[in-house]
Order: C-alpha cells, then structure tokens, then sequence
C-alpha cells in the first residue's frame, strides 16, 4: 500500500526497493511464516477462491520459511510476468503506482513477532506475499492489478487518489466474489488475517453489498478494525472488464462534490447479498 507523505530511507534506491535479505531471517522468522502459512491452508479451503488456492502452489518453493523473493520472481515471471520487490514499508502512491504498473508487487520485507500472529497494523512480509501473490499468478487478476497501477498514475494526475484507493481497498485487500450460489474471500486483508477470514463471511454483522464501481469509491473505510461492508464482485473477468472501460475522468469529476457513504451505508439501489447487524461495530 502507499502514503503520500514518506521520505526514502538512505538504504533505499531511487525506486524505494531494498535488498530483501533473506539470509538475515531468523529460524524463528522462517518459524513464524510456517505457523501462518500452516494455519490459513488449514482453514482456506471452501472459504477462499479456488483461484487462490491454485495461486498458492507459486509460493511452495525449494526452502521453507520466508520466500526467497528471487525465486518466487522467477516462478510468477513465468506465471504471469510479474515480480515481487521488496521496499522497507509504505511506500508514496507514485512510487507504488509506478511498481504496479510495470508488474512489480511491492512487498515489506520484515515479518511480525510471534506475538503478533493475529494482528499487526502495517503490512508484513506474511500480508504482502501471502496475501497478495497468489492471485497474481492469475492472468485475469494480474492484469487487474496492472490496470489499477496505470490507472493511479491518471488518477495522481487529476487528484483523485483518495477516490481510487477505495476501489483497490474493497477489491485487492477486502473484496468478495460470487462463487456459484455462495460468497468466498478474495481480498488479500482477509485471507491472510485468520479471524478476518471467519468474520468477513460468516459473520453476521457486516454488509455484503454487490459490487458497484461508481459506490465503491464513494464509499468510506474503516482501517482500524473489520470492515463494515464487503462488497462482491461478479468475477475477475467483469472486475477487469469495469475497471479497462470505464472513463474514470469524467467520473471523478462528477463524484467530486458529492457526499462520501459511510462504510455501513446500505442504499436503495444496492444488490444486497447480506444486511449487516453491525453489532461488531457497535459492540
Ligand atoms: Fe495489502
């Protein structure tokens, strides 16, 4: 993910990546990747996209622990052309933009502490390759998150990133898809957060809306706790399809002025899989 306001670390090349330093991870940092990995396959299945569970086979690599970033590169180069860079944490939107949009997926490099198993607030190196990889060795979604990268260079252009950032929010990091009659987890904030996993589609306090572009990015979020709305895509075809032809020049300027939605919002034109309690929220 990116923030605006960031100064490059002197360790830091002009691009913000860094030298992963796989040979400075600790037995207990490899350890720590091995208890998340273990626990997420466990629980995955049936709640995840199958096109995640058939991305993951890119992360079983020759060592366990901690994926090699070289050697993780070289098996999603393949893949789908895409690459994984590692940067020291946040990173400014252009910089990220520019990454995205030249098939490079930034990733921290640091992995949380063994008493941070279920929660951390910046993405860690479990969040960014777990979470994200997977799909991007899917054609479809590989070209998604592309598009988004070229996309927010336009959107930097015309000030407009804050609007954007929620289509990539309740997509990439919390979105939904249909999967025959059912829902399952996409997002790479769920799947790669255990309880987030249970909650985003079982439980019953949030809503799950249909996918809307033109709603998503009037639609405000939460970062500090589950979401309060997931919305569900159709398919990663029709995600792409939407974000390829949509004009968003002239969207941007019609949103612009119009009031925002707050993120339990359930409005009369929304395709309602699920009217939220809001309990967690409110609890
Ligand atoms: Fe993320």
């Amino acid at each position: 993910m990116a923030d605006a306001a960031l100064t490059r670390p002197p360790e830091a090349a002009a691009d913000w990546t860094i030298p992963q330093g796989w040979d400075a991870y600790t037995p207990e940092d490899h350890a720590t990747w091995d208890t998340l990995f273990a626990r997420q396959v466990e629980m995955l299945p049936g709640r995840v996209t199958p096109e995640f569970m058939a991305g993951l086979d890119v992360l079983r690599l020759s060592r366990p622990g901690i994926p090699d970033f070289e050697e993780l590169s070289d098996r999603l180069m393949k893949a789908t052309g895409w690459q994984v860079v590692a940067v020291p944490g946040l990173v400014p939107d252009d910089v990220f933009f520019d990454h995205l949009a030249n098939r490079r997926f930034v990733s921290g490099n640091f992995i949380r502490r063994p008493d941070q198993l279920d929660y951390l607030q910046e993405p860690d190196v479990f969040h960014d390759v777990f979470g994200h990889v997977p799909l991007l060795a899917h054609p479809v979604f590989a070209d998604y998150m592309q598009a988004y990268g070229q996309g927010g260079q336009r959107a930097a252009a015309m000030g407009a990133i804050d609007r954007l950032s929620r289509l990539y929010w309740y997509t990439v990091e919390f979105g939904l898809v249909r999967s025959g009659d059912d829902l399952a987890l996409f997002g790479a904030g769920i799947v790669s957060s255990r309880s987030e996993s249970i909650f985003a589609l079982d439980d019953p306090s949030p809503n799950r809306i249909g996918f809307d572009l033109r709603r998503v990015m009037r639609t405000r979020y939460r970062i500090d706790d589950f979401q309060q709305s997931y919305f569900v895509i159709d398919s990663f075809d029709d995600l792409l399809d939407q974000t390829l032809n949509t004009n968003f020049a002239p969207l941007y300027a019609e949103l612009e002025g119009q009031p925002d939605h707050d993120p339990e919002t359930i409005l009369p034109d929304d395709r309602v899989f699920t009217r939220g309690t809001q309990a967690h929220a409110r609890g």
